[in-house]
């Protein structure tokens, strides 16, 4: 594949390529919506991503072309760049705008973008694009950054560029996933342990609902706005710098100071999720995975009828689930509405469940989802 792509960046720009980089999508396992109230989550990289081509160039222009998209971006070295409408190359021009902020010189490069992560599926494809381009540009302008720096920097264009609300994990699992790991990660001190993720005699499926995200963005950012609203009632009685810092019980003694029914069950939603990672982690670490195919569930239905970001595509997922005994666990993964499901698969089972998930969900969907089977790959590197 990489010999097609540098034919590609030939053809684009009339010279050879001098590096490639990768940068994954992720899956979440368990711990949905919780990073940005400073909680736990379990993620993994999976082994679709994101290609960069690049070389320097000696016009003091950037160049971004993709396989993906044909809109194209030639844009001169400048102090600071904006958003344009809400194309694609948003995503690099952004990380070239907070390197320029963080006071690192700039030059000219080309770039040639292809990416395998399905669009807007819910994979993260707008981290692993921000990640790869950050890594690469820190290796080829010699910038110093660590890579928990980039993590931090791209997370930022994602809020301030983009203007997503969204929290630490995608960027996190993109650059520190490792192959059949998953990762622990406290989203409050950003401390985490990888740990082995090999489902025994299960494989995990992705299955993407195929259905167009629309309003997913604005939709996000009003979960992360109730649940700010939440904490604010709570912190009258309660101190806390994040919904995550109430176990269940504390939070029960004080739902009361939350007035508004739907905040009240946002916030129930976090603090028991937050625990579901802490029940699943030990599950995992004991090989117990019928216990955490039950927390799978058990987080399903909370994002279904507490927090109400999954919606009928990824409802009928897990209910064809639930009726395959071969299953494991299943549940919606990244931010929803839409978006894709995973789901634990008995591996001498996967082809008989390919089959029926297709045919139970285009039955009552009228079209039809794609369903993979999942890799748990690398972080961010260098290619050649
Ligand atoms: C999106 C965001 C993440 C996280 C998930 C939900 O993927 O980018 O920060 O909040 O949704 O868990």
């Amino acid at each position: 594949m990489i010999d097609q792509l540098a034919e590609k960046f030939k053809l684009a720009f009339g010279h050879v390529h001098t590096n490639v980089f990768f940068a994954p999508g992720r899956v979440n396992l368990i711990g949905e919506h919780i990073d940005y109230n400073g909680g736990l989550v379990m993620p993994c990289a999976i082994t679709f991503g994101t290609y960069l081509l690049i070389a320097p160039n000696t016009t003091n222009i950037f160049r971004f072309r993709s396989v993906n998209f044909d809109e194209t971006l030639d844009i001169e070295v400048q102090d600071s760049y904006t958003k344009r409408e809400t194309l694609w190359y948003n995503y690099p021009v952004g990380v070239i705008d907070r390197f320029l902020k963080s006071g690192k010189k700039v030059k000219g490069f080309d770039m040639l973008f292809f990416g395998n992560i399905p669009i807007g599926s819910g994979l993260s494809s707008s981290a692993s694009i921000e990640i790869v381009t950050a890594f690469a540009l820190n290796v080829l302008l010699n910038s110093g950054f660590s890579k928990l720096a980039l993590v931090k920097l791209s997370k930022d264009v994602e809020n301030n560029f983009i203007g997503l609300n969204s929290g630490i994990m995608d960027q996190f699992a993109v650059a520190f996933g490792e192959v059949n790991k998953a990762l622990q990660l406290n989203c409050d001190t950003l401390e985490y342990t990888a740990v082995d993720c090999s489902l025994g005699d299960n494989v995990l499926a992705i299955i993407n609902t195929n259905k167009p995200r629309k309003l997913a963005e604005s939709k996000y950012n009003e979960r992360v706005n109730e649940c700010n609203a939440a904490l604010k009632a709570l912190n009258v009685e309660v101190e806390a710098t994040y919904l995550c810092d109430m176990d269940s019980q504390a939070f029960t003694a004080h739902q009361h100071l939350i007035k508004d029914d739907i905040v009240r069950k946002r916030a129930q939603h976090v603090v028991e999720e937050n625990q579901r990672v802490k029940q699943a982690a030990k599950a995992l670490a004991a090989g117990n995975l019928s216990a955490f195919g039950k927390l799978m569930y058990a987080s399903h239905d909370s994002l279904q009828y507490l927090y109400e970001v999954s919606g009928r595509e990824l409802d009928v997922v897990v209910e064809y689930c639930r009726t395959n005994k071969h299953v494991t666990g299943a549940r919606m993964t990244g931010a929803g509405f839409g978006g894709c499901a995973i789901a634990l698969v008995n591996k001498d089972q996967y082809d008989n469940f390919y089959k029926e998930i297709i045919a139970f969900y285009t039955n009552k969907i009228g079209y039809a989802p794609s369903v993979y089977k999942s890799m748990i790959g690398d972080g961010v590197k260098a290619l050649a």
